[in-house]
């Protein structure tokens, strides 16, 4: 099977070899061909260059893609997709004068998801999620991380991994999975919170493991949540069954979570909406991706991450989403991407490193995805027919994606 997109006038994120992520003041540059074609080879890019130079003459479907720009699929490194029900009453509630944390203190949040989730058969959560699935894939979405953390029993938890296994399988589509087990402290558990850890590190993370159902670790490092002690038991233990960490760090508050994170050789560490020296310092020298969720910036009125200041510091940032029915109730990048250049000041060329490239380091596939580079998977969005890519992340809330390529295959 062969596809060969013919007269792009855009074809962004070119890399004839293929990098890893972008950092700093490289991440200013998004490189690019005008007038240029890709050609797929089954599920594959197989070779891409300018039309002038285009040496194919047929393949089994040719898109023209005149006055289109193609780039990579998004990368979104950071969803909690699979959920059950949602939490619009919170929203409401929060309209009328609750904080987040006063919903959470009173039952709500997290703990209201997993009740929720602990009452939905695992036929009908795999249900909901795919649904999801299925629209962020047309929003142009083509990898994505998944956690756990709604479940908060092993069972719950076990049931939420294997429904994120199984959305890969029956969608053949790049998905990576972390345990979030300690994403909030149980109701049979207040006041009991070693014995909560206890359960995480000694029940679930070793059935986990065996079971093959997480590549990586993460812990809701906050106040009022789990502590620097809680994250250091939790990263150390996870060693052993190498889960990587990949976790949530200074949403409300910065006290050394990030440091702790690049301790254990996070492959990530997300939100950073709170950052301070000490986190940047941390982060100059590691292997560790900051990643900025601007939808839950917006959607809680919180400060935007400083993605400017991290990479002031010659340090990457990836941008990811969020989608979770309490903080982000959103799984568009497309909006992620127009709200870090409208609200952090990245260029559009940053933005889409970051939710590109970055995104893809993020969760471990940059070899695979995340730029157009022969051999990487034919992961592609389609526009529609626009001045330049510029106006993905102008036009705010109009979809310009006219087509998604997922493994070759328009979706
Ligand atoms: O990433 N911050 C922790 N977890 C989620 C939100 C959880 C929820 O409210 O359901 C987040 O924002
Ligand atoms: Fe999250």
């Amino acid at each position: 099977m062969t596809t060969l997109l013919i007269n792009i006038k855009e074809l962004l994120q070119v890399r004839e070899t293929n990098v890893s992520k972008v950092s700093g003041s490289d991440m200013k540059t998004l490189p690019k061909l005008e007038n240029a074609y890709v050609y797929i080879v089954d599920d594959k890019i197989s070779s891409f260059g300018l039309m002038a130079a285009i040496e194919i003459a047929s393949a089994d479907t040719i898109i023209d893609c005149t006055n289109k720009v193609v780039l990579p699929t998004w990368c979104d490194s950071h969803t909690h997709i699979v959920y059950a029900g949602d939490r619009s009453q919170e929203f409401v509630d929060r309209i009328n004068g609750l904080s987040y944390e006063e919903i959470a203190n009173r039952g709500g949040g997290i703990l209201n998801s997993a009740k929720k989730l602990q009452e939905t058969s695992e036929d009908k959560l795999f249900a909901q999620s795919a649904k999801r699935l299925e629209e962020v894939m047309k929003l142009g979405t083509g990898a994505i991380e998944i956690k756990s953390g709604y479940g908060l029993t092993t069972e719950a938890e076990l049931k939420m991994l294997r429904v994120a296994k199984r959305l890969k399988e029956t969608y053949n589509f790049p998905i990576k999975t972390t345990f979030l087990g300690a994403h909030a402290i149980p109701a049979n558990y207040k006041g009991n919170q070693d014995g909560y850890m206890d359960l995480v590190i000694d029940e679930m993370l070793p059935k986990i493991a065996e079971q093959n159902l997480a590549e990586y670790v993460d812990i809701f490092c906050e106040k009022g949540y789990f502590t620097l002690e809680d994250t250091e038991r939790l990263l150390k233990a996870a060693q052993q069954y190498n889960l990587t960490p990949k976790i949530h760090v200074n949403q409300f508050n910065a006290f050394g979570g990030v440091a702790l994170g690049v301790k254990y050789n996070a492959l990530s560490v997300d939100h950073l909406e709170e950052l301070n020296d000490d986190d940047i310092s941390a982060l100059q020298g590691s292997d560790t991706m900051p990643v900025a969720l601007p939808s839950c910036s917006y959607f809680l009125s919180i400060p935007y991450t400083q993605a400017r200041k991290l990479m002031d510091a010659g340090l990457p940032v990836a941008l990811a989403t969020d989608y979770n029915p309490g903080s982000t109730p959103s799984g568009n990048m497309n909006f992620v991407v127009s709200t870090a250049c409208i609200k952090m000041k990245m260029t559009p060329e940053e933005a889409i490193n970051a939710a590109t490239i970055n995104g893809a380091y993020a969760m471990g596939l940059s070899e695979t995805h995340g730029s157009i580079t022969n051999g990487k998977a034919a992961n592609l969005i389609i526009t529609k027919e626009i001045e330049s890519f510029h106006v993905l992340p102008y036009a705010f809330g109009d979809n310009n994606i006219e087509q998604v390529l997922i493994n070759g295959k328009v979706i």
